[in-house]
């Protein structure tokens, strides 16, 4: 039996569920019960009444889907993949960042480890940051640990200073200013989509700015051909995958070919199998984090956003 079919008999045997990221390596859809971003998939692992659940995607994404199924055994395929992103704050530095400045209501976006979750008052995901950051109704937030997250919502809202942590992804940070003039002069006719991690300068020059839910809807419901995609692979070769199979003619480029998160890329089908046999790689969080950790997730939930 093939690789394939072995984890789907597996799945089966185990009463298992594999959530898997768009930026995973395309292969692992054919394995995958939901596909999609980071919001979709924490809602996804909320709901499941599965016993096991597979994350395929980094670190703090398992995390969050133990976080919000604490009965259930999550496992990280590989257990090297972490999010660069996330481990750049630590509970040391985000007390300094809170007491440079007090009294202020702190949003965590959804790439950040437990620990920082459970000592922030909301978290968010790329899709719903702005509303988290209006549902507060406050003139001030601060928003760890992406910069540059950080300052496309406060370039969304009118009265809202977001006083941001210098973390910053270093995927999307490859995509260049270079990248988009080269792309505008080489594809007259295409529209560039970038996700909000870019830095501003990018996000500045791009037709449209979105999370990973966002790009793909407003690339599949445009009546545009040809888009030029500033995020990960992954996002593009679903893209173009879905295009072929549902006769989108529509055409999808990456802005620059080493747009790859090596993180999210290290899980392998091999690495699935393996941690579903073994049931290997579990995500054990600290007790005392637990309910702070998820409430921060849940008052996102409970906003209903997207
Ligand atoms: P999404 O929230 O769009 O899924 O993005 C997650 C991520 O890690 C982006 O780099
Ligand atoms: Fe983290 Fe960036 Fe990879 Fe997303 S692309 S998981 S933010 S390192």
């Amino acid at each position: 039996m093939d690789l394939i079919n072995q984890i789907k008999k597996l799945k089966k045997e185990k009463n298992a569920i594999i959530l898997t990221h768009c930026y995973q390596n395309i292969e692992i859809d054919e394995v995958s019960d939901f596909v999609g971003d980071s919001l979709y998939l924490s809602k996804m692992a909320a709901k499941t009444d599965a016993e096991i659940i597979v994350f395929a995607g980094v670190f703090f994404m398992a995390q969050s889907a133990k976080l919000l199924s604490p009965q259930k055994k999550v496992l990280l395929p590989n257990k090297n993949s972490g999010c660069l992103m996330a481990d750049m704050i630590d509970l040391e530095n985000l007390k300094i960042f809170k007491q440079k400045h007090p009294n202020i209501p702190v949003v965590c976006y959804i790439n950040s480890n437990a620990e920082i979750k459970a000592n922030c008052d909301i978290c968010c995901t790329s899709s719903n940051a702005v509303e988290v950051v209006r549902s507060l109704k406050t003139d001030k937030v601060l928003f760890v640990p992406d910069t540059y997250l950080g300052k496309y919502v406060e370039s969304k809202l009118e009265n809202t200073k977001v006083i941001t942590f210098n973390g910053f992804c270093p995927t999307h940070l490859r995509i260049r200013v270079e990248d988009i003039e080269q792309a505008r002069k080489t594809y007259k006719d295409a529209l560039i989509l970038a996700h909000p991690e870019c830095h501003q300068e990018i996000v500045k020059r791009a037709d449209f700015t979105g999370s990973t839910k966002e790009i793909m809807e407003f690339a599949k419901n445009s009546s545009c051909k040809h888009f030029i995609i500033a995020t990960e692979k992954g996002v593009v070769d679903r893209l173009n995958r879905d295009s072929k199979l549902n006769n989108w003619n529509k055409k999808f480029t990456l802005i620059n070919e080493n747009i790859t998160c090596p993180n999210m890329k290290k899980n392998t089908l091999e690495d699935i199998y393996q941690t579903l046999l073994t049931e290997s790689n579990e995500i054990i969080l600290d007790k005392e984090i637990i309910e702070p950790a998820k409430n921060c997730i849940e008052k996102m939930l409970q906003l209903k956003t997207n």
